[in-house]
């Protein structure tokens, strides 16, 4: 019993909420960002997005206003919903990266 629990939570934490669906961010990411940071934000001509924290307010500071040599997007191209809704799925990608296909658990005796 304790194993099927144990098996049951592992396969929850393993597959993300939005296993079968597309990311609300993903659309607006890959219209706007991913000529610059590449699929899935790994990074082509501009830096990878993946493998840290973003913090929201500094991501849509630097979309604002640009940052050495990305170009400012304007509230026409992008709103401020659109732009947490990219860090929302930047985030989510990290954490379906850091997240391991199988949680090993030892069986307890
Ligand atoms: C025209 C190309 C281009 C587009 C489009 C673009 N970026 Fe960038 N971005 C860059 C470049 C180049 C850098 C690195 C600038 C530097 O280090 O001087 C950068 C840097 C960043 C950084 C800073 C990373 C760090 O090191 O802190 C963030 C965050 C970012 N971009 C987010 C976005 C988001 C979100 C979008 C889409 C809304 C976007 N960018 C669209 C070219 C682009």
């Amino acid at each position: 019993m304790i194993r099927i629990l144990v098996a049951t939570v592992a396969t929850l934490v393993a597959s993300p909420v939005f296993a079968q669906e597309e990311h609300v961010g993903a659309e607006p990411y890959r219209l706007v960002c991913q000529s610059c940071h590449g699929e899935e934000a790994n990074g082509d001509v501009a830096p990878p997005l993946t493998g840290g924290q973003l913090d929201a307010e500094y991501v849509l500071a630097i979309v604002r206003e640009g940052f050495g040599q990305m170009p400012p997007i304007s509230t026409r191209e992008l709103t401020d919903d659109q732009v947490r809704d990219i860090v929302g799925y930047i985030t989510w990608l990290n954490e379906r990266e850091s997240s391991p296909a199988s949680v090993a658990v030892e069986p307890s005796r």
